[in-house]
């Protein structure tokens, strides 16, 4: 259940993954409602964006979100170098993007483009390593695609850069985000390295976090998309690795309100309704995903102009779906 990060010691070793457009502080805040310990991951931050003070709102973060990782993404060494020294007082945990598949970036030569570069993202890790206290990870692919998996020398080098921790998201770049997930490939990463290593792909489930856990042998897991519309899953996983009980699921009651609680939470920051409200229509299809007519509900739930109809149609759900 505990991880060691460097000099981190934290309760947890699940990990809230970092996901752009999503985890943003009330997300993040709505997983930590649930799960006092896991380690929480901002959204990507551009090391360039960061040095025009473009950040503010993604660098936004609560006391009560620690412990808290702040990813960087770029690939110019000095930029990385100077966004890490500039956001360590913010982290807990500074984690460099090496996995991102999205073509903008890539060809930007940053996120998973630095796999093809392993070099490039030794020199980047090494310097960071040299100028910030706090502890440092990287979070890769298995390559860049099918016929160029180093995923085991990249690791290697990455541990030799002095990088404190190596989440491998279980994919090849080419894959993007499906496809099978070759859980057996982060296993041999864990047989090969001796920092901790955390498994990332397709943990949706209390279920297959423990089979995962099982087959890769790794220090802990890291959950992204199972986390929008579960805000629960970890620490339901959590519970279960620490007790071997399994909590019963939400109620639908219990997931409409968790809901209105992330929703007035973007509120807060968004102040804006609409803005909060049109930031909220990504998540709502994933919090009703059990309920009879998801896809009508979710179709209203998108064109809600205000709170109000928010409110009335999931009185709606909950009434019809009792
Ligand atoms: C919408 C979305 C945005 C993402 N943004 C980031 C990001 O900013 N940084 C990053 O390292 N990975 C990002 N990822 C990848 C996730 O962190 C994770 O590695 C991937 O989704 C696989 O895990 P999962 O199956 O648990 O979602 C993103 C994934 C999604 C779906």
């Amino acid at each position: 259940m505990k991880l060691k990060i460097g000099n981190l010691e934290l309760k947890s070793n699940i990990i809230l993954a970092p996901m752009a457009g999503f985890s943003d502080t009330s997300f993040r805040q709505t997983v930590r409602n649930f799960s006092k310990h896991c380690l929480v991951c901002t959204e990507m931050i551009s090391s360039e964006a960061l040095m025009w003070n473009k950040s503010q709102d993604i660098c936004q973060a609560e006391k009560i979100e620690k412990p808290i990782s702040y990813q960087l993404s770029g690939h110019k060494v000095d930029l990385m170098t100077k966004g890490a020294l500039k956001i360590e007082p913010l982290a807990d945990i500074i984690d460099i993007n090496m996995g991102c598949p999205v073509a903008k970036i890539v060809k930007n030569q940053d996120g998973s483009a630095l796999m093809k570069n392993p070099q490039l993202a030794f020199d980047i890790v090494k310097e960071i390593k040299s100028v910030i206290k706090k502890p440092l990870s990287i979070k890769m692919r298995l390559g860049f695609d099918n016929n160029s998996k180093n995923y085991l020398e990249f690791a290697q080098k990455m541990e030799d850069a002095g990088a404190d921790m190596i989440t491998v998201h279980g994919r090849t770049r080419s894959q993007m985000y499906s496809g099978e997930v070759d859980y057996n490939a982060i296993k041999e990463i864990k047989n090969t390295v001796s920092i901790p290593i955390i498994a990332n792909g397709d943990i949706t489930s209390l279920e297959k976090a423990i089979q995962v856990l099982e087959i890769t042998n790794a220090d802990g897991i890291m959950i992204g998309r199972g986390a929008i519309g579960q805000p629960e899953l970890i620490y339901r996983i959590e519970h279960f690795l620490k007790t071997g009980e399994i909590l019963p699921e939400l109620s639908l009651k219990e997931r409409i309100n968790i809901l209105i609680s992330h929703l007035n939470l973007e509120l807060k920051y968004y102040r804006e309704p609409i803005n909060a409200l049109k930031f909220m229509r990504k998540f709502y299809a994933h919090y009703i995903r059990e309920v009879r007519g998801a896809s009508q509900y979710r179709e209203k739930l998108v064109k809600a102009e205000n709170f109000d109809e928010i409110f009335s149609i999931l009185e709606e759900i909950s009434n019809t779906n009792n």
